[in-house]
């Protein structure tokens, strides 16, 4: 174990988003909110995803000895990073990615962004499968660009691809971008090979740029299988872009560095064409050298977080399904995040969040912003230490059962 991860470590002062500011209503509540936040009343914040534990020794050190050095110009990332994120890639995802397929960007979210500028005519359609991370519509429709919707089916508690409302969504011959989610925020599903082959299958045969989104793809429960969309098959390895960060996996997201990796060169010219239109070209010093140290020594303090996070996970299943029966943890397969079912409550969205945020002071994301089926559902983080989750979960209890 290479830290206590039972140790609440105080991330006040930190600028920290997820403990220093809180959104209502789209307007960020910051500074009064967060001095009030300490000790018995304070709100606990299980929203954005980002971890409370601190980032593996290596990546640590590595800041520290560049950040020794005092100077911190213009920079671009060493070939020894590339090295580090192919090797990891190799042989955690079997997949052989030669370092000109890559760029750098300062996120997911505005690569993604990138993307729908440099690759799409406005008027274009891209598909999405709800109830998904909220920032992929808001990309769409910010850029001018149509959402088309595909909704996850939920069957028996489990969340499925509707492949055959994605086969005719699909063929409208203005759906040319789709992003896929895998695994899937908010309801924690690992794609398998299969349900990722006809998906691919049914988004090739209609000729769709297919945007990975597998920021979330170490994020791995145990006996799952995370399986990369290129290795299915060098067709689908030519028609996709993936996007992946050592962000979430090590918990790095303040250093803005994310994977973005394109084999098919017409795309990865379109791509790096509206880079330079942006001119957001540019990325931060220290990322890629704590990304590559992590790359390199994380694997331990990954597998150790990983089983924590399992551990949380099945701490706030029982508990739930002992003390609040109506509520229905959705199963989960990957990420740090948990969806849970709140609607045999039969609250509005307004009465939920007063219940659950004012009067619990337990901070969620609704699961309202992920889709209208996300209605009635909320997402919580638990990539943090248990006290804060058992603290939570009985002030929830406490809220529902007695008001
Ligand atoms: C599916 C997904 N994509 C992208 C991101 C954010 O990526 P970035 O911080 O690199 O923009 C998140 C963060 O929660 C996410 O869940």
């Amino acid at each position: 174990m290479t830290q206590n991860l039972d140790q609440e470590i105080d991330r006040m002062g930190t600028q920290s988003v997820k403990w220093e500011y809180i959104m209502r209503d789209g307007v960020v509540l910051h500074g009064d909110h967060a001095d009030k936040r300490h000790g018995a009343e304070r709100t606990l914040p299980m929203w954005v995803a980002d971890m409370d534990f601190r980032c593996p020794p290596a990546a640590i050190e590595a800041i520290e000895k560049r950040a020794a050095h005092g100077i911190y110009g213009y920079t671009k990332p060493a070939d020894s990073y590339f090295e580090a994120m192919i090797a990891w890639a190799e042989k955690h995802y079997g997949w052989k990615i030669e370092q000109e397929w890559m760029t750098l960007a300062a996120g997911v979210v505005p690569a993604i962004n990138i993307m729908i500028q440099g690759m799409l005519q406005s008027g274009d359609k891209v598909l999405i499968q709800p109830p998904v991370y909220y920032p992929f519509a808001r990309s769409i429709s910010n850029n001018g660009m149509e959402v088309v919707e595909s909704a996850l089916l939920y069957e028996n508690g489990r969340y499925l691809m509707d492949f055959d409302d994605l086969a005719a969504k699909a063929a409208d011959p203005a759906v040319k971008m789709v992003i896929l989610c895998s695994p899937h925020n908010p309801v924690a599903r690992v794609w398998n090979k299969e349900e990722l082959t006809r998906f691919g299958e049914i988004c090739i045969e209609n000729d769709l740029i297919i945007v990975s989104d597998e920021i979330h793809g170490d994020l791995i429960y145990d006996g799952v299988e995370f399986v990369s969309f290129p290795t299915i098959s060098e067709i689908f390895a030519d028609n996709c872009i993936v996007c992946n960060a050592p962000s979430k996996t090590f918990n790095l997201a303040g250093l803005q560095t994310s994977n973005i990796i394109i084999k098919n060169e017409e795309w990865r010219k379109l791509y790096r064409q509206q880079v330079a239109r942006n001119g957001t070209h540019s990325i931060n010093i220290f990322g890629p050298i704590a990304a590559e140290a992590s790359y390199r020594y994380g694997r331990g303090w990954l597998d150790d977080v990983m089983a924590y996070v399992q551990e949380n996970y099945r701490f706030m299943a029982a508990y739930l399904a002992e003390h609040l029966p109506q509520v229905d943890v959705i199963q989960a397969e990957g990420t740090y995040l948990v969806w849970v079912d709140f609607r045999s409550l039969g609250l509005s969205p307004e009465d939920r969040k007063v219940l659950i945020m004012d009067k619990a002071k337990v901070y969620l994301d609704e699961g309202e912003m992920f889709g209208i089926e996300g209605s009635g559902f909320e997402r919580f983080n638990i990539a943090c230490p248990r006290s804060i989750l058992v603290e939570a979960l009985e002030r929830l209890v406490e809220v529902i059962e007695n008001g």
